[in-house]
Order: structure tokens, then sequence, then C-alpha cells
């Protein structure tokens, strides 16, 4: 137990209930820790706003939920009619869903450019790995928790697209359709099905999803975080002051809070305008489709997910049956690449063989579908990985060579192009296109080892580079 404080009887009211609670629970000290006494690098640029208004949008969503599920009715029967009533009759009901609705698409706005950030400067390396594996479960757990979401108004759009995505788990070998079942409660997407997803969406998944966020930042206040040098500014031949504080470092708060204001007011001016003025988003936000009650007899013409699932599902589209010969000529080429390697013994070169060919013919025994489905899983994935598979000897892209720079680019494209082509209803150009797709943001992680090594470094300062304003 931490010793007593005792504290001058002359102090203020405030002062004693601080010193009260100080001795029973450690308020002061988490406040220095995380607030105060976090020393962030100075040279914070505008792609750091993200992470704080990743926060801001968790809280918008979770209290506009809150007062949602007051007048939400998770049944078959009444759900679609409950959400235009909060829409037409309850007092600002219409804000609330606008709000919670735009947050959804907001949310993955945020996350992306969040992660591209710690793309680019490599935040994702040591001794950050962590902080990035715990992100990756927390986009997971997003991708889940909006997926759900989109069941609850009943539209046509959410009862459509969640037969389509629970229908793909039917593809899995032997467990598949009890597993569709299971997820399903039923044969078909029905009110079992809405009252798993409502019961998943509204606490089960946001619980997981904060004890996420929580170790998140717990993991990167315990290393310290990057800054767009990917300098070190805590290490131990780090410049510190008499102190100990580093040089390049400045507390977060009141530096970063006050910094962080100014984001947040970009964001909610943004923010504002598409709730007030373009809710729907054209189309984007929320689909014209489920503006439509859902009717299990009636198919709409094309059915598409949300934009932010896009690319994956345009993954998943482009594995067709002919596209399993090109993905196998990779597994083969990959195997050639391994097995001509003169360091390798024998017996290594020969197991590389026999599992390429095995791999081989367990790909073509399966139907593409299934391997639809583990793309569009592995896309995800893969970003798990992602510390382990750069090897540049330099984190931030300010210093690695410049062809790296262009790599990005096209990867940004590529995902954007994806992301448009899964909106699109199916084509011959469209299905070749994310064929191409899908095989360069493979190859982007996968060849990573190789390529991030190519090419001449440029020398990176001992300090951060920094010029005040
Ligand atoms: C609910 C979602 C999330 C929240 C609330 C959140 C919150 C934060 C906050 C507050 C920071 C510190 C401020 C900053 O560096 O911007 C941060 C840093 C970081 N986050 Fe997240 N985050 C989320 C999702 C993710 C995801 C999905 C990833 C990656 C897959 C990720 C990777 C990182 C990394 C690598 C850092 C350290 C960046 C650096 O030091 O340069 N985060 N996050």
């Amino acid at each position: 137990m931490a010793e007593f404080k005792e504290i001058s009887p002359d102090a203020s009211a405030g002062e004693k209930l601080l010193n009260w609670v100080d001795n029973r629970f450690p308020a002061s000290k988490l406040y220095k820790e995380h607030l105060s006494e976090y020393y962030a690098p100075k040279n914070f640029n505008f792609w750091y706003f993200f992470g704080s208004l990743a926060l801001l949008v968790l809280v918008i969503q979770i209290v506009t939920g809150i007062f949602l599920v007051m007048h939400y009715k998770p049944d078959a029967a009444l759900a679609f009619g409950s959400v235009e009533y909060i829409m037409r009759d309850v007092p600002w009901g219409w804000l609330i869903r606008y709000m919670h609705s735009t947050g959804a698409s907001a949310f993955f706005v945020v996350v992306y450019l969040h992660m591209y950030r710690g793309l680019i400067y490599g935040s994702y390396r040591k001794p950050r790995e962590l902080v990035w594996v715990f992100g990756c479960a927390i986009f997971l757990c997003l991708m889940a928790e909006a997926f759900m979401g989109y069941l609850l108004p009943w539209g046509q759009m959410s009862y459509w697209g969640a037969q389509v995505i629970v229908n793909l788990f039917a593809a899995v070998p032997f467990v598949g359709p009890d597993l569709a079942l299971l997820i399903r409660g039923d044969y078909v997407v029905g009110d079992a099905t809405l009252n798993r997803f409502f019961s998943f969406h509204v606490i089960a998944v946001p619980l997981v999803l904060l004890g996420l966020v929580v170790a998140h930042i717990i993991a990167l206040h315990e290393v310290g975080s990057n800054n767009p040098d990917g300098v070190e500014i805590k290490g131990p031949n780090a410049p510190k002051d008499a102190h100990g504080h580093p040089l390049d470092g400045i507390p977060f708060h009141p530096y970063y809070t006050v910094h962080d204001i100014l984001g947040v007011s970009g964001f909610l001016l943004v923010f504002s305008a598409v709730i007030f003025f373009a809710p729907e988003f054209g189309g984007y936000f929320l689909e014209y489709n489920n503006f439509i009650p859902a009717d299990p007899l009636k198919t709409p013409l094309h059915i598409a997910p949300v934009w932010y699932f896009t690319p994956f599902y345009s993954m998943l589209r482009a594995i067709t049956s002919e596209m399993m010969y090109a993905l196998i000529a990779c597994v083969l080429a990959g195997a050639y690449f391994g097995a001509t390697r003169p360091s390798l013994p024998k017996v290594v070169k020969g197991g590389i063989v026999g599992a390429a060919v095995l791999v081989s013919l367990l790909m073509l025994s399966i139907d593409a579908k299934f391997w639809g489905v583990v793309a569009m899983g592995g896309a995800v994935v893969i970003l798990f990985f992602l510390p382990w598979l750069d090897n540049c000897e330099v984190k931030s892209i300010r210093y690695r060579p410049d062809w790296h720079k262009y790599m990005y680019g096209v990867f940004v494209v590529n995902f954007v192009a994806l992301a448009y082509l899964g909106v699109q209803p199916p084509s011959a150009i469209g299905e070749r296109v994310s064929q191409v797709g899908t095989l360069f943001y493979f190859g982007f992680f996968l060849l990573m080892p190789m390529w991030s090594r190519i090419g001449a470094t440029k020398p990176v300062p001992d300090r951060v580079t920094f010029t005040p304003h």
C-alpha cells in the first residue's frame, strides 16, 4: 500500500478532497502519467489529429446509441417502423439518428486515415508492435460492429446485405452450413438474426472495443508516441533536460489538448455539414434501398455493402474460378523463388515445393467462393503482421527511398479503386481491374520483406525536425 499523504490544514477544500481521493485512488498519478507529464514529440502534424478524433467519434457513437436504444424495437415486425418513429416523432430523434449513421462513416474515414498515418511513419515498428496489433483488433471489431448495426433498421439493404454476407460463411468446407445457421439463428435472416445482432451491436462488441481502445492507449503510453521523423525521443541516447524529460518532447496537456481542439473544430464543421445538408451522402452513408422495409420475397437488383466495406468486397468478388489459376501461378512462382535460394538445405527446398503443390491442389478442389472469403478475411488479417514484414532500415517515409513514396501512393489509389469497384454492379472490366488490384494489395504486404530493403535510405537526423511557428 502506498504511504498515506498528509495535507496542510490550511489547504483549500478542493485540495483536501483531491488528497483524500489520491490516498485511495491514483487520480493525480493517472492524470500526470497520461496527460500533464506524458511527453509527446513536439513535431506532430495534422496526421496526429486522427487518434483523438477516433476517440471523439467513439464517444459520439456510444452516446447517440444509448438514446437510439430508448426508442428502437429489436423485432422484425417493428424495427423499421421504430426507426421511422425516431426520425419523425421523437423530439430531436432525426438528429440523434443522423449523428449515429454519419458517425459510422466518419469512424471509418478517421480510422482509415489514422491507420495510413501509422503506415507511412512506420508507427507499427519496434517498440510499437502491440499498439498496432491492438489497433488491428479494434479495426476488426469496428467492422463487426458496423455490419451488425446495419441490419438493425431492417430495410432492404440491411436484410439483403446480411443475407449475402452470412451466406458467405456457408462456403467454409465441412462446417460452413452449420456456421451460417448459427450466425442467423434461422434458415434465413429473420427475427432471431435481428435479436442476436442487436445484442452484439449494443453490448458485446462495444465492450470489447472499449477494452481494446484502453489497451491501445496504455500500450502507446508505455513506449511513447512515434512522430513524422520516426526518431525516438525517449530512447537511452535521446537528449534530455535536467529533470530527465526529453528535449524533443512537450507535455500532452496543455500543448496537444489545445492543438487537438483545432482538429476537433475542423472535424465538427465537416461532420455537422454532412448531418444537416447531406445525411444520406448521395446514397453512400445511407443507401436509398434502405428506405424500403425488408422484403424477403423481393431481392434488390444490385446489392452492395456500405462504402467502407467495399474494398474488401471487391477482393471477394475478384476471386473467380479463373482467378484461381492466377493465384496458383503465384503460389508456384513463390515456391520456385523460395526453393532456388542457395542458402537453404535440400530438405527445406523439397518441403517448400511439396507444400506449394499441396496448396495448389487444395485451391483447385475447393470452390472459388470460399477462397474469395479467405481473401476478404486475409486482407484484414495480413495487417496484423505488418510489424514483421517491413525490413526497411528507417521508419518514416521521409527518409525512405523516393520510390517507396510512389509505392504508398499507388497503394492508396488501388485501395480507392477497389472501394469504387465494390459499389458498382459486376462488369467484365471491373472484374479484371479488381483482380489486378487484389494481387497488388496482397503483393504489397507479402513481398514487403523484399521490396522494403531495396534502394538507398536518406540519413535520419538525431533530433526531430521542428520549425516553431
Ligand atoms: C476506435 C479506434 C481507435 C482509437 C480511438 C484510437 C486511438 C488512438 C490514440 C488516441 C492514439 C494517440 C494519438 C495519435 O497518435 O494519433 C493512437 C495512436 C496509434 N494508433 Fe490508434 N486508435 C484507434 C484505431 C487504430 C487502428 C485501427 C490502428 C491500426 C491498425 C491504430 C494504430 C495506432 C498506432 C500505430 C498509433 C501510434 C502512432 C504513433 O505514435 O505514431 N489505431 N490511437
